[in-house]
């Protein structure tokens, strides 16, 4: 049986106190949750609930669970991948009153699943999740469970998918919201936040410049969008690879160059997946990769590189430095991959994720959608986060900022709802 993490660590008091300062500092920055904090204090509207989560344990999300323990909740929590936790953060959450962590950094898949049970032994009545995991293992192993849950909240687009194709099936038992697809969300998160967060953990774990550097962009989705953008930002030659010819000719439109990975993969210098799907790189790519190449997946699972593939075809392997995995091939040429293909954001041993002021919407989001579940009456099946959720978190966000912005009139609103007006 998992044992929480205090229990685990050789000086727990120290790390508690490591964590608790990472905490401190990224909840100066976060406004909006805040500001539903102080509410969910006063109004206490998640008392008596059990909220299990899955998700990057580090001081952002601690700052989410300590909003919902401030509401009233009982939360127990696990990572949802193995190299993203921050263990002096999930000691320090651990310490909360209300709130047992079970993430640790580095375990196998085995202490990975197992943690997600030890979560479910909370018997959660709601669940937040980041990938699907946490869902997907009570409906397949718990399902005395379904009963009880009243719903739960997905974070990210790989997770949302796996729920859909759930939801296709009959399969999904309880509601869920696709917090992922918010305007609030989505439009900063995948965006600004995959993008600046890519290539700041890229750059940190490799020390290298991105001027004048070719970087392929496998995916132009909200995550590839922002990856490309940030890239051409710091002078770098963006390449995109896409298999949805709308997304392709956007890019195109934005200037970039576009075409298949065959070819990208004898130009790039460093190359970034952020398809959600899998083999994106594989064999045939490796093996017309210049010698130096350096390969890095923020997509959500590790299924996008092709690892054990390079490792099949290397005659030397061996840790280039903190974070990098070189692949030498039989030719001399060295093929690096970068946190073991997992999210390079998030998993990189200097990662740090995205940055707070993102996050801070994203959750926003994600606290008022699990009072929203509890508050009202959602079926079985995923579910769009309500407008006045995403609103909301927007209007309070602003407000911090101190940025205005205009209301419709009556008339201008008769106008947008009709269809008689015309020329
Ligand atoms: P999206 O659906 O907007 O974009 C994915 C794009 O990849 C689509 O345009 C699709 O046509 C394209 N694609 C699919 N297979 C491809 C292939 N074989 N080759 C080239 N392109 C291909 O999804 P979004 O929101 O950009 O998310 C992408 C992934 O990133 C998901 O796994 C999501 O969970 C993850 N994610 C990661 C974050 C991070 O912190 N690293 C943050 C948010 C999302």
């Amino acid at each position: 049986m998992t044992a929480p993490i205090s229990e685990r660590l050789d000086d727990p008091d120290a790390a508690r106190a490591e964590g608790r300062r990472k905490i401190e500092w990224v909840r100066q920055h976060m406004p909006i949750l805040s500001a539903v904090s102080e509410r969910f204090e006063a109004e206490q509207p998640l008392a008596g609930e059990r909220i299990g989560m899955a998700m990057h344990v580090e001081a952002k999300t601690a700052a989410l669970v300590e909003v919902l323990a401030a509401g009233g909740a009982e939360v127990a929590i696990t990572g949802c991948n193995p190299l993203s936790t921050h263990d002096d953060v999930s000691a320090a959450l651990d310490a909360v009153e209300g709130v047992t962590s079970y993430a640790e950094r580095g375990v196998d898949d085995e202490a990975y699943y197992a943690a997600i049970e030890a979560v479910i032994g909370h018997d959660p009545t709601i669940t937040v999740d980041d990938g699907g995991d946490m869902v997907f293992a009570i409906h397949e192993d718990y399902p005395e469970l379904l009963g009880t849950v009243v719903g739960g909240c997905e974070e990210t687009t790989t997770g949302v998918h796996r729920l859909r194709a759930m939801d296709a099936d009959g399969a999904l038992e309880y509601p869920m919201f696709a917090v992922n697809d918010t305007p609030t969300k989505r439009l900063f998160d995948n965006v600004h936040g995959t993008g600046e967060s890519a290539l700041a953990a890229i750059a940190m774990t490799t020390n290298l410049s991105w001027a004048g550097k070719t970087v392929v962009v496998a995916g132009y989705g909200y995550c590839g969008k922002g990856v490309a953008k940030k890239a051409s930002g710091q002078n770098a030659d963006v390449v995109v690879t896409e298999v949805d010819p709308r997304r392709a000719l956007e890019a195109h439109m934005e200037g970039y160059d576009v075409m298949p990975m065959a070819e990208a993969a004898a130009e790039g210098d460093v190359f970034v997946t952020t398809t959600g799907n899998r083999d994106v790189i594989v064999e045939d790519h490796f093996e017309v990769m210049q010698d130096g190449a350096v390969l890095a997946n923020a997509g959500h699972f590790d299924v996008e590189i092709d690892i054990e593939g390079l490792a099949d075809m290397a005659v030397d392997s061996y840790e280039a430095r903190d974070g990098v995995r070189a692949y030498e091939l039989a030719d001399g040429r060295r093929i690096h991959v970068l946190a073991e293909g997992r999210l390079v954001n998030l998993a990189a041993p200097v990662a740090l994720g995205h940055p707070v002021e993102v996050m801070d919407q994203s959750f926003g989001v994600q606290a008022l959608c699990v009072e929203e579940l509890l508050e009202g009456d959602y079926d079985a099946g995923v579910h769009d986060v309500p407008d006045a959720v995403d609103r909301e978190v927007a209007d309070i966000k602003l407000a911090a900022e101190g940025v205005g912005y205009d209301s419709l009139s009556d008339a201008q609103r008769e106008y947008m709802d009709s269809w008689q007006h015309g020329t």
